[in-house]
C-alpha cells in the first residue's frame, strides 16, 4: 500500500495531522471496535477530529458528508469509502449527505455530456445504496438536480473565494472555463447544509481520499466567515491500481475492479494484475513474494479480506515463498467474484428505492 507516495511529506505540506493511537482510542471508545480500514492505516490522516469528538462527548453529535464525481462506473476504491462511511453511520448514528457532482464531471471533462454524468450519478448511487445505508438518515444530492437548494448557499461561499485563491489551489489558468472555477463552491455546501437545515451548528465529518482535501482547505477558510464550523476531515491513502505503479482511476477500466464487472472480466483483470512476485518460481520459493507492492494484496487489504487473521495467514504464506502468485490470484478471483456477485444483486434491488434516498428539498417561496 505504500507505493511511491511520501505520506509524511503530504501531511507536512498540507498541515494535516496523522491519525495516532490516541485518536484511534477515541473512535474505539464510541464504536466498540475499530474498522479494518482504520486499523490498517488506509485512513491515515485528519483535520480537527479531536474537536469533533470533544463536541460529541458534550452531546453535540456530528453528521457525515462525502461524494463522488460520476464520470464512470464505481470501482473498488470508491466502494471502500462507502463501506467506511456506512460503518461510521452505524456506529455514530449519523445523518449522511452524499453529493454526486454531475456538474463537476461535465465541466472538467470535455468529452462528457451532462446526461452521461447524470446517468453515472444514478448508477453510482446504486452502489452506495447497495452498501446498506439507512434511507431515513441518508440524503443523496445530485448537483444539477438539487440546484434550487444548493445554489443560494454556493454563492455565499463563492463570494468569499477570489480567483487568485482558486488559481493557487487548483492550478487554473486563463483558459479554464468559468464553470470549473466556480465549482468548488458547490462542493463546499454539504459541509454546512445540515446546519442550515437544522438552524444550528452541527459538526460535520468528511471521509475522503486525500486528493479531495484541496476543496476543503478552501471551504474551511470560508465557512467560519459565514458563521459555520470548519468540517472535520478523515483522509484515506491513494489506492493502488491493478497495474504497476498506477492508481485506481474511474476513467481507466483496466486499472481496477468495477462493481459492474462480470465474472469473466474479473478473472481477466486479476490474471493480468501486477503482483509482488519474482522472476521465476524457483526464485520466489526462495525469496518469497512482496505483498507491499502487490495489487492483489491491496485488493485483499481494502475490501476482500476484512478479517485480520485470514489476511495475516495469506501474507505469511506469500512472504515465505510457500504460495506463488498463480494460487493467490485464484483465491482473489474467487473472493472478488463472490463479493461482486452479491453486491450486484443488492445493486439491482437498489433501483426500486433510489428515489427514497434523494434529498428532499424544502418548499422555497420568494418573499
Ligand atoms: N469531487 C469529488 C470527485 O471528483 C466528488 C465529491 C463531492 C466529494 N463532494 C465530496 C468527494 C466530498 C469527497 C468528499 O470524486
Amino acid at each position: 500500500m505504500k507505493g511511491d507516495i511520501d505520506y509524511a511529506k503530504l501531511v507536512k505540506q498540507f498541515g494535516t495531522e496523522l491519525i495516532d493511537a490516541k485518536l484511534l482510542a477515541r473512535f474505539e471508545k464510541h464504536s466498540g471496535e475499530l474498522h479494518y480500514l482504520l486499523k490498517r492505516g488506509i485512513y491515515f490522516s485528519h483535520r480537527d477530529m479531536n474537536f469533533v469528538f470533544d463536541e460529541y462527548d458534550k452531546g453535540n453529535p456530528f453528521y457525515l458528508y462525502n461524494g463522488r464525481g460520476p464520470s464512470g462506473h464505481t470501482h473498488i476504491g470508491h466502494l471502500t469509502q462507502f463501506i467506511f462511511t456506512k460503518w461510521m453511520q452505524d456506529k455514530f448514528q449519523c445523518p449522511y449527505y452524499f453529493q454526486l457532482t454531475d456538474d463537476e464531471k461535465f465541466l472538467f471533462n470535455f468529452d462528457l455530456d451532462l446526461e452521461q454524468a447524470r446517468f453515472y450519478g444514478r448508477e453510482n448511487a446504486l452502489d452506495l445504496i447497495a452498501t446498506g445505508f439507512d434511507p431515513k438518515k441518508t440524503h443523496i444530492i445530485m448537483d444539477s438536480y438539487h440546484a434550487r437548494t444548493i445554489y443560494p448557499l454556493a454563492i455565499q461561499v463563492a463570494k468569499r473565494i477570489t480567483f487568485s485563491t482558486a488559481k493557487a489551489v487548483f492550478g487554473f489558468t486563463n483558459s479554464t472555463n468559468i464553470g470549473s472555477i466556480f465549482f468548488t463552491s458547490f462542493q463546499a455546501v454539504p459541509a454546512f447544509l445540515h446546519s442550515v437545515r437544522k438552524g444550528r451548528n452541527v459538526p460535520c465529518v468528511i471521509p475522503l481520499a486525500i486528493d479531495q482535501d484541496a476543496h476543503f482547505r478552501v471551504a474551511r477558510d470560508v465557512l467560519p466567515k459565514l458563521g459555520f464550523l470548519k468540517p472535520g476531515i478523515l483522509h484515506s491513502r491513494f489506492l493502488p491500481g491493478l497495474q504497476q505503479g498506477g492508481k485506481m482511476s474511474a476513467s481507466d477500466p483496466e486499472s481496477a475492479l468495477y462493481t459492474v464487472d462480470e465474472p469473466k472480466v474479473i478473472k481477466k483483470k486479476l490474471q493480468n494484475a501486477f503482483t509482488g512476485g519474482r522472476g521465476n518460481a524457483a526464485e520466489q520459493r526462495k525469496l518469497g513474494g512482496q505483498p507491499e507492492i502487490c495489487s492483489i494484496f491491496a485488493n485483499y487489504q481494502l475490501i476482500l479480506i476484512p478479517q485480520q487473521d485470514k489476511l495475516d495467514a495469506l501474507e505469511k504464506r506469500c512472504r515465505s515463498g510457500d504460495m506463488l502468485c498463480g494460487e493467490c490470484k485464484n483465491i482473489c478471483i474467487e473472493l472478488a467474484t463472490k463479493f461482486l456477485t452479491e453486491h450486484q444483486a443488492k445493486r439491482e434491488k437498489a433501483r426500486d428505492v433510489f428515489d427514497e434516498f434523494l434529498l428532499k428539498e424544502e418548499d422555497i417561496t420568494i418573499e
